[in-house]
């Protein structure tokens, strides 16, 4: 009734670890939809002109699974800032992705294309005109209420006794959900050394998630750093406006 169309584009950015990939697959397990996912080691190809075949493939694949997700992972590997690339084939094959996306060959009726990368300052910018990608949604560190989650989470299968885990939902901003899961597989491994050593079974305590604590660092604050540059000199046409929002709100901008 409105002439809105079924295709569509979003990107999902954000530091690395913080649920991208697991998001996408999330939304796959939710959807009536198909999902298709893809990642640039399907794509590339040794020989000239393969590579652009196995990615119209592809897109051609999703055009018959309509209505179908497209999960392009690790975008900015295949649709980098063209003025960046020097090697010619990876140009063409960047060049392959806009005319897909744009629908050349076929139309992307019911093809909603779904992509994520830690470094969206790397992607082309045509990538995110309308019609293409023209949507960016940020993933962030999980706060504290998801590290409490995310730490149930990973523990829940684990033999555990007397853990309060307010002190180290407290401990861990700036945790990826990758470093979260890190952080209980470390505590466990302190625990079965310790059970090794002593020939005597025990349970993982707090002592072990707070000697994990020492060694485990969080991953995203290199990312923060270069996002926080992004955000203050490359902020064109307030595509990092949410980015911007979060560096305010954590005062690290
Ligand atoms: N929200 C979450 N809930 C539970 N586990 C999570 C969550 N986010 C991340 N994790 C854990 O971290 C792992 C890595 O997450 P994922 O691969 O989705 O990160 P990513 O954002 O795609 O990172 P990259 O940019 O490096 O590809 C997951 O397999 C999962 O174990
Ligand atoms: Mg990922």
């Amino acid at each position: 009734m409105y002439g809105k169309s079924l295709r569509g584009g979003l990107m999902l950015y954000g530091p690395p670890g913080c649920g991208k990939t697991f998001l996408a697959r999330a939304v796959a397990g939710e959807m009536g939809a198909k999902f298709l996912s893809l990642s640039i080691v399907d794509v590339l190809d040794m020989w000239i002109g393969n590579s652009e075949r196995n990615l119209h493939e592809l897109f051609e694949a999703a055009r018959r699974n309509a209505p179908c997700v497209l999960f392009l992972d690790e975008v900015d590997a295949l649709g980098h800032k063209r003025s960046q690339v020097s090697s010619s084939s990876m140009r063409t094959l960047g060049n392959q992705l806009l005319a897909e996306l744009d629908g050349m060959e076929g139309s992307n009726e019911g093809v909603f294309v779904l992509a994520a990368t830690n470094t969206p300052w790397d992607v082309d910018p045509a990538l995110r005109r309308p019609g293409r990608l023209d949507r960016v949604v940020l993933v962030l560190p999980p706060d504290a209420k998801a590290r409490a989650a995310i730490l149930e989470y990973h523990l829940r299968q684990r033999p555990i006794a007397n853990i309060d885990l307010r002190r180290v939902i407290a401990a861990t901003e700036d945790f990826s959900g990758a470093d979260l899961a890190h952080l209980c597989e470390t505590a466990a491994e302190f625990a079965m050394a310790d059970s090794v050593r002593s020939g005597e079974v025990r349970m993982i305590e707090q002592r072990d998630l707070e000697r994990a604590l020492k060694e485990v660092r969080p991953s995203t604050r290199p990312w923060l750093s270069t996002a926080r540059n992004v955000a203050m000199f490359a902020n064109e046409g307030g595509v990092y406006d949410d980015l911007v929002a979060y560096l305010k709100r954590r005062k690290l901008l």
